[in-house]
């Protein structure tokens, strides 16, 4: 580290940022890297609140021991065993072997079973605190936000929100740590495609973490992951409020899968009509060459979704497989959507587009068109049809 990270006099920022790693959960991408935030309170008793995924643990530890100087850590507080949070307990629990580890009933199986880790526990409650001097640790409870064990941690006397994973982000941060040091533009993305892809299933558990957490006076919120918050603090729950109630602005993203460009021409022609009828926010993805991240994002911006899938071996495409399978996986509700496909022979693609339209439970378009090989005029009228029924739909629901 080099310099004290210092977000009040006496807590510290000793995360890491990871440039290395391409997918994060070995799965979601990470262009712009991700960064592991660990604190640490220096008072009469010292405290770290969460550490950092072991691929960056070196320079962790380093980072601790600069900001302690030769003190030993009195507790380590645990909000969340998901390991690029956990990843580096062990380690610290051989470095500071009187450390208490502090979390709930949920925490220390959990810590078992990953680490061997079962001595030293301090087990704490809904409502439980623990005093370090001239601060005071509260614990909240805020299971499945976003694994049962989940908890956050506030820091009454500086009205601190240590709060795991919620209201975190995707990308580094680069020479910056709050919220006003940096160019949130940069990042906005990166924000809402964290809540989409980790957060995004448990928007119930979200509504529940926000209620109780609504009477708190929170002047700053230090996150796993991102930016702190402290400027932007009320634009950053608001986010999150409206994202866990599934509520959308009026546009439409359209998928589609294509082997040889026919499926292809039809969610253009549909995407023109959308346009033609006064909708002007259509974000068009070509299921093979753009990762689900981006699109179930893009899925949590706008209330319209339009799949077309060729046929394949007699059913549909195998990336809009992956899609709608993370979709339904991940019960995304409040949308509207339409379907449509192509095929050779027997079909298969739009079979499965009804299915997934059966399971999701979306308010559906009731026009679906297929083409027999290549898109003719009759597929382009009733690929109009479709466009139309989604661009009124849209205009009900938004004007
Ligand atoms: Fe950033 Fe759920 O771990």
């Amino acid at each position: 580290m080099h310099n004290k990270n210092n977000i009040t006099e006496k807590i510290y920022w000793v995360g890491t940022n990871d440039r290395r790693t391409h997918i994060f959960e070995n799965y979601w991408p990470l262009p712009k890297g991700v960064a592991y935030n660990s604190y640490v309170i220096v008072d009469e008793k010292v405290a770290i609140v969460d550490t950092v995924e072991k691929g960056t643990m070196d320079e962790y530890l380093d980072n601790i021991e600069e900001v302690l100087d030769g003190r030993k850590a009195d507790y380590l507080i645990v909000n969340h065993m998901e390991p690029d949070h956990s990843g580096s307990i062990r380690s610290l629990v051989e470095r500071y072997p009187e450390m208490k580890i502090v979390g709930n009933k949920k925490t220390f199986p959990m810590l078992e079973r990953y680490y061997g880790v079962k001595d030293n526990l301090m087990e704490v409650r809904e409502g439980d605190s623990i005093d370090l001097g001239e601060h005071k640790l509260n614990f909240y409870m805020v299971p499945m936000l976003h694994w049962p064990e989940t908890m956050v941690t506030f820091e009454s006397n500086n009205g601190i929100l240590f709060s795991g994973d919620a209201f975190g982000a995707f990308g580094t941060l680069d020479g910056s740590i709050f919220d006003d040091e940096l160019d949130l533009d940069y990042l906005e993305e990166e924000i809402s495609r964290y809540y989409s892809n980790i957060v995004g299933k448990y928007g119930r558990p979200t509504q529940n973490a926000l209620k109780k957490l609504g009477g708190l006076e929170i002047k700053m919120i230090c996150a796993t992951h991102g930016p702190i918050w402290r400027t932007h603090i009320a634009d950053i729950v608001a986010k999150y409020d409206k994202w866990s109630q599934y509520k959308t602005d009026e546009g439409c993203v359209i998928v589609y899968s294509s082997m040889y460009g026919n499926t292809e021409k039809m969610a253009d022609n549909i995407a023109r009509h959308l346009v033609r009828k006064g909708i002007k926010k259509i974000r068009i993805h070509d299921s093979s060459k753009t990762h689900p991240s981006y699109i179930i994002n893009d899925i949590f911006r706008y209330r319209g979704v339009i799949l077309g899938s060729c046929a394949y071996n007699g059913d549909v495409f195998p990336t809009m497989e992956t899609l709608i399978n993370e979709l339904e996986h991940m019960g995304v509700k409040d949308h509207v959507l339409g379907v449509f496909g192509s095929k050779s022979w027997g079909g298969g693609g739009l079979k499965r587009l009804n299915k997934f339209a059966e399971n999701i439970k979306w308010e559906t378009i009731e026009v679906t068109p297929e083409a027999l090989c290549a898109p003719g005029q009759e597929d382009f009228d009733q690929c109009e049809a479709l466009a139309d029924g989604m661009a009124k739909r849209l205009k009900e629901l938004y004007s």
